[in-house]
């Protein structure tokens, strides 16, 4: 049977191809919009890359109320072979990219057990020295050399800084590890996979793609080697770094094998690193485009940045998508779905779903409830690293608000072309310096 097409209230949104994904915000919230109130979610076929086994298309999940499902229901919407790509991949290419995200119980189970000790909240008390201690050379740094672009300077630091730390990475390797997540991350932006032609909606040609795959294969092993050969050296060494811990059993016996690492390694940087960084930037453009929003923060700092993140993280998600893997015929938001689809969660339009959040395109940091699904639904590939990516924007938004009260963005700026990952990749900022305001 032949895959349904786009229907015909969709059509002047092109979703087929990676244009849409680099309109403005608000212009793909009005296709989200609609697919909500639609009678049965649509489908949209894929564009066919060459060498790949293409799968036909996906469903869109826009409410709020099936990505709960989804996301619960991991027998019947697995993330087997593949939840974080569109691409049909071999389930060791899948695992090698994704480790665990990629993966169902029990092995996704016994992954999340052993790296859970990263995210005791012992291991976190143990890094808010270096939290605070890295943020405020951040800010120092920025006042030094002046504001040329928030992304490289502000955002992307601490995130990067931290995983390093949790993993006990030397320095040094940050600027090459940035550079590989970018690529591995980034690999629909042709300012990262190197493809030649701009026009994103045509199928890759051969060249193209082989160019492409190079980089992100090339990408991927190097973060992979780097952390194994670390592994293999921290086997029995004592010391208090994640890797030492998860090649050192625990309670039950488990520990990770240096190739798990590996791939975990390469999970962590793209999952935990990318996304912060957007965050960060995010909360900046969004308290430039509302400074009412901004005043209110800045009147009751410690009061309101709780509020104010969620409200960032609701109102631009950095992570646009998951997918699942129907394993059984069964039926969501009026379609009948058989063993073998796909269907994708969007959370942006989740977390705009009219019901569940009042005026859901009011920016309001003083929204409350809000439970955004920005971190993924509940169920068991639920975020690892939420308290974490919070304390971090918490720390960081502090100095940066307290010593550059009038930090703002300063022009327009550059988002990732992407379908994942909600990013900017560039943004002009400026404030006044603390002396020229003495
Ligand atoms: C604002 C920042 C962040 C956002 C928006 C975010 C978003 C997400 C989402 C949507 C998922 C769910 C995937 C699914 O359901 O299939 C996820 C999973 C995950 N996140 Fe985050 N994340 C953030 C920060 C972090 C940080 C800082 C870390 C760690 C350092 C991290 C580690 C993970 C891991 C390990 C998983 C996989 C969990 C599993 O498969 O069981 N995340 N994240």
């Amino acid at each position: 049977m032949s895959a349904p097409a786009v229907p015909p209230e969709l059509r002047e949104f092109e979703l087929t191809g990676m244009t849409f994904w680099t309109k403005p915000e608000s212009f793909r919230m009005q296709a989200f919009a609609k697919m909500r109130q639609m009678a049965a979610m649509p489908f949209v076929p894929l564009v066919k890359i060459p060498f790949t086994k293409s799968a036909p298309g996906f469903y869109v999940v826009s409410r709020y109320a099936d990505v709960l499902t989804a996301s619960r229901n991991a027998e019947l919407f697995s993330s087997e072979p593949a939840s974080n790509t569109l691409m049909e991949m071999p389930l060791w290419a899948s695992r090698f990219y994704g480790s665990m995200i990629n993966m169902d119980d029990p092995e996704h189970a016994r992954i999340r057990r052993v790296v859970s000790r990263a995210f005791s909240p012992r291991m976190l008390e143990r890094l808010d020295d270096d939290l605070v201690r890295r943020a405020v050379r951040i800010v120092d740094d920025v006042i030094a050399e002046g504001p040329r672009d928030f992304v490289a300077q502000v955002a992307a630091r601490l995130p990067i800084e931290i995983i390093c730390d949790l993993m006990g990475i030397p320095d040094s390797y940050q600027d090459m590890i940035l550079r590989h997540t970018n690529t591995i991350l980034g690999y629909t932006d042709p300012e990262y996979n190197g493809m030649k032609s701009d026009d994103l909606d045509k199928p890759p040609g051969v060249a193209d793609t082989l160019r492409g795959a190079y980089r992100i294969v090339k990408a991927g092993s190097d973060l992979f080697r780097l952390v194994r050969r670390l592994g293999r050296e921290r086997v029995g060494s004592g010391g208090e770094d994640l890797i030492t811990k998860l090649v050192t059993p625990n309670a039950e016996g488990e520990s990770l094998t240096s190739q798990e690492i590996g791939s975990f390694f390469v999970l962590l940087v793209a999952a935990g690193n990318e996304t912060t960084r957007n965050a960060i930037a995010h909360t900046l453009r969004l308290l430039t485009e509302h400074p009412g929003q901004r005043a209110l923060l800045l009147e009751d700092f410690e009061g309101r940045i709780g509020g104010t993140i969620d409200e960032v993280l609701r109102y631009s998600p950095p992570v646009i998508q998951f997918r699942r893997n129907v394993t059984r015929d069964t039926e969501l938001h009026g379609v009948r779905l058989k063993k073998g689809d796909i269907v994708v969660m969007v959370y942006p339009s989740a977390n705009r779903d009219e019901t569940v959040f009042t005026d859901p395109d009011v920016f309001d940091i003083t929204r409350s409830p809000n439970p955004h699904v920005a971190f993924g639904a509940p169920g068991p590939h639920y975020c690892m690293g939420t308290h974490l990516a919070k304390r971090e924007m918490t720390v960081l938004l502090r100095e940066l608000l307290t010593r550059l009260p009038d930090v703002r963005m300063d022009g327009e700026p550059e988002f990732l072309a992407s379908y994942f990952l909600n990013g900017i990749k560039r943004m002009p900022f400026a404030f006044t310096t603390p002396d020229a305001s003495s």
